[in-house]
């Protein structure tokens, strides 16, 4: 990336994990201006081979090819949608989800949000239960009520800090789900899209889940979102609809997106310099603790990054996240070379020593 003056800087967070093949490349640019000038926009009440040919493809790489795809414009609707189907699907109300989550900031979805001072008294009907991540025993034993409509999680979560689920308890998460009849959402809105090495990060565990929502990195920036639904569910007409979703341009985006995640191999490329960068983060003292997979990683400072985040970026030319006052939040495009993760330490240790 460049400034007004020329500058180059290097871009570690990806405008919240949003850019996912990098920025301006040819193939997506192409792609967007050839679909442009030919059709920009019409209804959902036509068939569009777009969507119909991009529904198959992210269906075959992401490992869910039976499940239905229901396209829309932004994170938080993929989890309204989500939270609204699952209640669709089984006549419950109540969800289950955990403390230090982010799904959102519109009515269902920043009610199952972890802060407070987000929900505002209209978004307050929903009932919702929060669980620490990892409590398994609380999970079960809110499950059995019987009140529960879904659980929602977040495969990697991110505002949070980059915290992970534990494999083990996301396996017996699947296995409380199955067995209370209650639907399980994964929002890979964050570390979904190849972020962690993997195309979903809860595919490390080697579940499934009956929703997972996916927005961020599917359109490299131009506002998409989507719902991949199991066939379990029954499709009625008039439950889900859009006006926006799904549109022409949006298609051809993310239709390139997949041919550069293709072409490059970028879910392998964020596993491989993503395991480099995390080794060669633990050179420095001053980090408490190192989380994350792939191009998800979060740094965990003994005090506030305020400083060190306002050098890198002025000193060293270098964008970074934040979660917290104490962790720096890492989400770089999926493109990031190896030699861009060596100068990204390089500068780091500018900062640090
Ligand atoms: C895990 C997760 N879910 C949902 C959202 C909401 O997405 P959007 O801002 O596109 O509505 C975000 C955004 O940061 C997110 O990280």
């Amino acid at each position: 990336m460049y400034d007004s003056e020329g500058v180059e800087y290097l871009d570690m967070y990806g405008g919240h994990a949003v850019i996912s093949v990098g920025h301006a490349h040819p193939t997506y640019v192409q792609a967007i201006s050839a679909q442009v000038a030919k059709l920009g926009f019409y209804s959902n009440s036509v068939i569009s081979r777009l969507q119909e040919n991009f529904a198959g493809r992210l269906g075959k790489v992401c490992g869910y090819d039976d499940y239905s795809l229901f396209l829309i414009n932004s994170g938080a609707e993929a989890n309204e949608n989500a939270l609204k189907l699952a209640s669709f699907h089984n006549g419950k109300k109540k969800v289950l989800s955990f403390k230090k989550s982010f799904h959102g900031r519109t009515s269902a979805a920043v009610k199952v949000t972890d802060i407070p001072n987000y929900i505002s008294p209209v978004n307050e009907g929903l009932e919702v239960f929060f669980a620490e991540l990892n409590d398994i025993e609380t999970v079960s034993k809110e499950l059995a009520t019987g009140a529960y409509s879904s659980v929602i999680i977040e495969g990697i979560q991110g505002v949070g800090g980059i915290i992970l689920p534990d494999d083990q308890f996301l396996r017996e998460l699947r296995a409380l789900c199955t067995e209370n009849s209650v639907v399980l959402i994964l929002d890979e809105i964050q570390s979904g899209y190849g972020r962690s090495g993997k195309f979903f990060a809860h595919q490390y565990a080697d579940v499934k889940a009956d929703i997972i929502t996916v927005a961020k990195g599917i359109a490299n920036g131009f506002p998409m979102a989507g719902v991949l639904i199991s066939p379990t569910f029954k499709a009625v007409y008039g439950q889900l609809g859009t006006t926006f979703g799904g549109n022409h341009l949006a298609c051809a985006a993310a239709t390139a997106v997949l041919d550069i995640f293709e072409q490059e191999n970028l879910v392998e490329n964020a596993r491989r310099v993503g395991e480099f960068l995390m080794k060669e983060l633990a050179q420095f003292s001053q980090i408490k603790e190192i989380r994350g997979r792939g191009l998800m990683i979060g740094l965990e400072f003994g005090e506030p990054v305020k400083e060190i985040r306002t050098k890198l970026l002025f000193e060293q030319k270098v964008f970074t996240g934040v979660a917290g006052a104490n962790i720096i939040r890492l989400l770089p495009p999926l493109s990031l070379t190896l030699d861009e993760a060596k100068a990204f330490i390089q500068r780091l240790k500018a900062v640090l020593h």
